[in-house]
């Protein structure tokens, strides 16, 4: 059985992650999504910021309180980016590509993020997915070059509570299945077919020491990325940015 919604909408917060965190230590139930039409201090992954402009953009997180194994865990956020992908293409008939870990992009140009954190709560840990998408064209020129906007994409103005709602029963879908038998099997099966990140694309990996070039070769079990160095070597990639590069064989 699913999670029921329960949704609170802020005008402006820090950020909808540290919102959905303190209440889940405060004993909130699965389901609690906090949306805001602006943050104040949006986080990204590794530290980053996200630029949350007023309205500009999708700003929600969602709290979980997951029953399977730990080691699963690392599949949530995999499991909200074929979310995203579903919803972005039945609301907005949007296709796009999901850039391990977690970004969605159109043409190698990102316009959603998602930041997966866990805190440990008196009814054990949970788990907080944090999804930012670009929706205005107003937010690009904002954020980095390589960023776009829904209706930079589509040409028009997506509708936002749309979207939130086509996602939030996305994320139940695929969160069911994920408690499933086959359920992690099934998510890594999935996203490898919805990433042209996921076998086969050289790509440079930078991590906080060092960065290296390969090629991509499939996800483990956990869903860290399997990269393999112009020497053969077989690299697992857990953390850090991964970028895609020309192609040299045509
Ligand atoms: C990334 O790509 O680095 C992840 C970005 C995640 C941004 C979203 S916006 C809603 C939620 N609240 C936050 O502070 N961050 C996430």
């Amino acid at each position: 059985m699913s999670f029921q919604p329960i949704i609170q909408r802020f005008d402006s917060i820090d950020s909808t992650n540290i919102e959905a965190l303190r209440q889940a230590k405060a004993g909130a139930p699965e389901g609690l999504c906090i949306i805001a039409r602006e943050q104040t201090r949006g986080r990204g992954r590794l530290d980053r910021s996200w630029q949350s402009p007023a309205d500009a953009g999708l700003y929600m997180s969602l709290l979980l309180r997951p029953k399977f194994e730990m080691n699963a865990w690392p599949l949530i956020t995999l499991m909200a980016a074929l979310a995203v992908y579903d919803a972005l293409m039945k609301t907005c008939e949007l296709r796009t590509d999901i850039k391990w870990p977690n970004d969605l992009c159109v043409n190698d140009r990102k316009l959603c993020g998602i930041l997966a954190e866990t805190v440990e709560t008196a009814l054990g840990t949970a788990a907080v997915v944090g999804i930012g998408i670009n929706l205005s064209s107003e937010i690009v020129p904002l954020v980095p070059a390589e960023a776009t906007s829904v209706e930079s994409v589509t040409g028009r103005k997506p509708d936002r509570e749309l979207i939130l709602h086509g996602l939030l029963k996305s994320i139940a879908e695929r969160y069911d299945l994920l408690h499933s038998a086959a359920g992690c099997e099934h998510i890594i099966r999935e996203w490898c077919a919805h990433s042209s990140y996921a076998m086969g694309r050289r790509v440079r990996v930078t991590l906080s020491d060092k960065a290296f070039e390969g090629t991509t070769r499939g996800l483990e079990s956990d869903g860290a990325l399997r990269v393999e160095s112009a020497e053969g070597r077989m690299k697992i990639v857990r953390a850090g940015d991964v970028t895609a590069l020309r192609s040299t064989n045509g």
